[in-house]
């Protein structure tokens, strides 16, 4: 039994990430954690799946993001690998497993990529994260950046904040954001920036730059689909947009179940065995 249905999606490769820039084509990325959602993301036109360390919240409960583990991350992007057969899939760094050394790096790289057959890793941070995306992408691994607003360190920018709000914070993002494409990343996460610099940052590299918060002036779009399906609570940042309320179709559906099942009316003869058992008939 399968729940994939014949699709007709052509998964992107690496290569299709600057063809789509050079192309100006818009392209759109979003994160699942789990085999359903995985399979329902696949079965939409949206090209790519993170599944991100944002698991931490909207999975695990957790405050933030920075007591994810990697056996945490492996866990997660194994279902989601098999549930997105025809879509590009993003396996997060989780905090701490890359910033000991290159070779920890290296070696976190190495499991999130073999052990879980995901498209490529992700890791935050600017110039100062050349030299490990550098020995990463050597190593044989595609690697994604993310600049700008980086959770797992927001506590060093001082919380969770726009990004590149002064003239020289801006340029600093223009240069972190070339070091990483000379450092070998193939596409670059940009979160939440004022549009203006996102645009300028954009239009300075010559891989795509995902924007999260950051404008329309970007290469792709990218959102937490709990957040923008509504699925997580009241939580909502200024830059998401509520495409679906399925927090309300749940707990609408759930309350329907519970009616109809104290009321009686749950399960009809359409949904029992009907079979008659001598000695146990029923009306
Ligand atoms: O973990 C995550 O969901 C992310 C996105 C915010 C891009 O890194």
């Amino acid at each position: 039994m399968s729940v994939h249905k014949e699709l007709n999606k052509k998964k992107m490769t690496i290569g299709d990430f600057k063809k789509y820039k050079e192309e100006g084509r818009k392209f759109t990325y979003v994160t699942a954690y789990d085999f359903t959602t995985a399979s329902i993301v696949n079965e939409s036109d949206v090209d790519i799946i993170l599944v991100g360390d944002s698991l931490g919240m909207i999975m695990l409960g957790y405050d933030g993001t920075t007591a994810v583990t990697l056996e945490d991350m492996l866990h997660h992007i194994k279902p989601v690998v098999k549930g997105a057969p025809d879509t590009f899939i993003v396996g997060d760094m989780p905090f701490g497993t890359y910033n000991v050394s290159i070779e920890q790096a290296i070696q976190t790289a190495n499991r999130i990529y073999k052990e879980t057959g995901c498209d490529c890793v992700k890791l935050e941070g600017g110039a100062e994260m050349a030299d490990t995306i550098r020995a990463i992408v050597k190593a044989g691994i595609p690697v994604m950046g993310h600049i700008g607003l980086t959770p797992q360190t927001a506590g060093m920018l001082g919380g969770f904040k726009v990004q590149g709000g002064t003239p020289e914070s801006a340029k600093q993002l223009i240069e972190d954001a070339k070091k990483l494409e000379e450092a070998g990343a193939f596409s670059i996460v940009l979160e939440c920036v004022p549009k203006g610099v996102a645009k300028a940052l954009t239009a300075s590299v010559s891989i795509p730059v995902l924007g999260i918060g950051a404008g329309p002036y970007v290469d792709c779009q990218v959102l937490v689909t709990q957040d923008l399906l509504n699925m997580y609570g009241e939580f909502k940042p200024k830059f998401v947009k509520q495409f679906a309320d399925i927090r309300k179709a749940m707990v609408d559906g759930l309350n329907q179940f519970h009616k109809e099942s104290v009321e009686g009316e749950f399960p009809s003869a359409e949904y029992s065995f009907n079979a008659k058992v001598e000695g146990f008939e029923v009306e």
